[in-house]
């Protein structure tokens, strides 16, 4: 069982706009059967983890809860839940939180869908194993941090789908 930063990114290290656009990711091409992309490593994962920005993206972009597992949601206020989705509230330190959230993936990994300071809280408590990065061929300039810390990676795979560099990391 393992935790998983796996995210797309601007090529300066971005994965949102300052205001929390995606418009520039979702110009970029991208195969759903390529190396390193979403529905095989989705297989594997059995909680999916994510800060207040990330789920009130997700809220916005409307349509049905498009997860069946266990979603944990880092706040500190009250934000409604979709109809039929597993989603749980926590405002802890990742650490005291980590054994629950662990616990709910059943046996499998565990997903750190965003944003960077989530997976970094994760990182410096000691409960993150590995970073995947899909950067896109655009730079934005300013936004919201792939991973605002310093932090030893270890490059352990990497490969080319369509428009994006995809690299996979271990945490030092
Ligand atoms: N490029 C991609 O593939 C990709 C992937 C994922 C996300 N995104 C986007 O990236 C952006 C990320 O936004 P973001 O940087 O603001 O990060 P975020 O992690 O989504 O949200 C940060 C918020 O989560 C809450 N939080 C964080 N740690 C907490 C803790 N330990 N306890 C309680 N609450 C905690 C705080 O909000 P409260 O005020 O609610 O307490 C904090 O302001 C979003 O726009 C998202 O849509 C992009």
């Amino acid at each position: 069982m393992a935790t998983h930063f796996y995210t797309a990114s601007s090529l300066d290290g971005f994965i949102a706009t300052s205001d929390h656009s995606l418009e520039w990711l979702f110009q970029q091409d991208f195969d759903m059967e390529g190396p390193m992309a979403y529905p095989a490593f989705a297989e594997g994962i059995g909680a999916l983890v994510m800060g207040s920005s990330t789920y009130e993206w997700l809220l916005r972009s409307g349509g049905p809860w498009a997860y069946a597992q266990p979603t944990w949601v880092f706040t500190h206020r009250q934000l409604s839940v979709p109809e039929g989705a597993d989603v749980r509230f926590v405002r802890d330190d990742v650490g005291n939180a980590f054994p629950e959230i662990d616990a709910s993936a059943n046996g499998r990994d565990v997903w750190v869908v965003g944003g960077g300071d989530l997976a970094g809280q994760f990182a410096d408590a000691g409960h993150l194993d590995e970073v995947w990065v899909q950067y896109a061929p655009v730079t934005l300039g300013s936004g919201q941090p792939l991973f605002p810390r310093e932090q030893q990676l270890e490059l352990v795979d990497v490969a080319r789908n369509r428009d994006f560099v995809c690299a996979r990391y271990r945490v030092g």
